[in-house]
């Protein structure tokens, strides 16, 4: 079966075609355009900017994917219906509903952080064989985005448990704005993690938070707080001797080390035969390196799953992964009816 996605949930706009052969994923074409540079002036992402932005690239995207006019070697067309800026959703939406009706394909809406989970998928198809390299299940994923801080427990394809998340910033949204407040451009998370390789982690006692909670939530609102009052005041003195590269890793490693913290908790807990590791921060060096060892440690017949590196930030092939299970289990909507949902849940 093969699917052609849309992705347009932020601020890349992306087309891919990808097919499942027994069980194993392939990606045919997977073509993203980024907003980021274009964001960055603004300091972060603007919806109606981004809308615009899809508006312009979505059909250059559709040529150079290079599908049929009449969509005849597509089985079925993916989109991300959900959670996500409603503008920017709206188009890529708006775009498979009318391919889906003209070339009568059936339609799946997928979630996006379901698109993330499934970015291993492809991962472990392309690096690793034979395919018994794949997730298992019970798998514990750990979802970290831009939007996102999750613990989901997957039970089987297609079924999630919400375990914890966020109650407040997520981690990727800390990353952008401890860079925004030492003056690195946005998307901040890649420009903490290459200062951070200059800079000493243990230079300032960040606070962990939640840590030790007793629950899978998370939190980073205090920990942001605490690198701006430590950057815009009263620190003064201290701040003299430390680096940018010392704030950045040293708040690099406060996130990280709570990360992995809970996720070690909830495998204590579910006792998972995988653990994933997804979205956009899941590109973090540390992070990966640090929950990969420490899983290992913690229970070594537990393998490990995370994205290709070219394939942690949004993109289409991961919706295309997402949609082809669901195609399979004949979860289609509407076409005349499908809408954007920003609230979009997994669970
Ligand atoms: O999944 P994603 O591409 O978009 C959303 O669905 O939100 O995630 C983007 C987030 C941004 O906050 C970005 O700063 C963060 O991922 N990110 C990183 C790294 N690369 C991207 N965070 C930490 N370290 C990185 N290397
Ligand atoms: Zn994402």
């Amino acid at each position: 079966m093969r699917i052609l996605a849309i992705e347009t949930s932020c601020d890349e706009t992306s087309i891919a075609v990808v097919s499942r052969t027994d069980g194993l994923f392939t990606i045919d074409k997977n073509i993203t355009s980024s907003q980021a540079k274009i964001h960055a002036q603004y300091g972060g992402v603007v919806p109606e900017v981004a809308a615009r932005e899809h508006a312009s690239w979505i059909f250059p995207l559709l040529k150079e994917v290079g599908v049929a006019h009449d969509g005849k070697e597509i089985d079925a067309i993916g989109v991300t219906a959900g959670p996500g800026l409603v503008p920017a959703l709206r188009v890529g939406v708006e775009m498979a509903k009318t391919l889906a009706w003209a070339w009568h394909k059936p339609l799946v809406a997928v979630n996006h952080l379901e698109g993330h989970i499934y970015s291993v998928w492809l991962t472990s198809h392309r690096t690793t064989f034979p395919p018994h390299h794949l997730p298992t299940f019970p798998a514990l994923c750990l979802l970290v985005s831009g939007g996102h801080t999750e613990l989901i427990l997957m039970r089987d394809h297609s079924q999630y448990e919400l375990l914890g998340m966020t109650r407040d910033d997520a981690a990727g949204e800390a990353f952008d704005k401890v860079a925004k407040l030492l003056g690195l451009p946005y998307p901040g998370g890649p420009q903490i993690s290459k200062a951070a390789l200059e800079g000493d982690a243990t230079a300032i006692d960040f606070p962990r938070p939640m840590i030790d909670s007793g629950d899978f939530d998370f939190s980073f609102a205090g920990l942001k707080t605490a690198v701006r009052v430590y950057v815009e005041g009263g620190k003064v003195e201290r701040w003299k001797g430390v680096s940018k590269a010392d704030v950045a890793a040293s708040f690099q490693q406060a996130v990280v080390d709570t990360l992995v913290a809970k996720t070690l908790k909830a495998v204590e807990a579910t006792n998972p035969a995988s653990v994933i590791l997804s979205g956009g921060v899941s590109a973090n060096r540390l992070l990966r390196d640090t929950l990969k060892s420490r899983l290992d440690q913690q229970d070594s017949s537990i393998t490990f799953h995370a994205p290709d590196l070219s394939l942690t930030g949004d993109n289409a092939a991961m919706i295309g992964a997402a949609g082809l299970m669901k195609a399979a289990r004949g979860t289609f909507v509407d076409p005349l009816t499908l809408k954007a949902d920003p609230n979009m849940r997994l669970a």
